[in-house]
C-alpha cells in the first residue's frame, strides 16, 4: 500500500522531470513497503541503494539540463541537491551500519524535501527549459 502520492500539484510540465519524480514516489514507497512488511536487512539494503542511485541519476540529469543551456540559477539548485545527496549518502551508510534504523519519519522527511523542492525549484527550472526551448522531454 503506496502512503506517498503522486499528484498534480507536484508537475512541472516537462516529461523527463515529471517521470524522473514520479519515479522517485514509487521508489520511496516500495522503500515503505519492505520496511512495512518487515523485510530483512538484504531487501531493505537493496530497495535503499535503488531509492539512492536513482535520486543521483536523476538530480545528474537536471543539472546536466540546467549546464546545457547555461542556466543562472544553476549553482543554487545543485547546492541544494548536493545538500541533500550528502544527507542521503550519511543515512543509508549509518542505516548499513546498523546505526540507525528506517522509520516512516525519514521517508516522510524525503518525501517532504521532494515536493519542496519541486514546487520552489524545480517548476522554475522547468519553465526555464521551455523558454531555452531546450529538447528535454
Ligand atoms: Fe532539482
Amino acid at each position: 500500500m503506496p502512503i506517498f502520492f503522486w499528484n498534480d500539484n507536484l508537475k512541472v510540465k516537462n516529461r523527463f522531470i515529471d517521470s524522473d519524480h514520479r519515479h522517485l514516489v514509487e521508489l520511496l514507497n516500495v522503500v515503505y513497503d519492505a520496511m512495512n512488511q518487515g523485510k530483512g536487512p538484504d531487501v531493505l539494503d537493496s530497495v535503499l541503494e535503488d531509492l539512492v542511485q536513482y535520486t543521483q541519476a536523476h538530480f545528474k540529469r537536471e543539472e546536466d539540463a540546467m549546464q546545457r543551456m547555461q542556466y543562472e540559477g544553476y549553482a543554487a539548485h545543485k547546492e541544494e541537491h548536493d545538500k541533500l545527496t550528502a544527507k542521503v549518502l550519511e543515512m543509508q551508510k549509518r542505516f548499513l551500519a546498523g546505526e540507525v534504523k528506517l522509520t516512516v519519519d525519514l521517508l516522510q522527511f524525503l518525501f517532504d524535501w521532494l515536493f519542496d523542492h519541486i514546487i520552489k525549484i524545480d517548476t522554475q527550472l522547468a519553465q526555464a527549459i521551455k523558454e531555452a526551448k531546450l529538447d528535454v522531454k
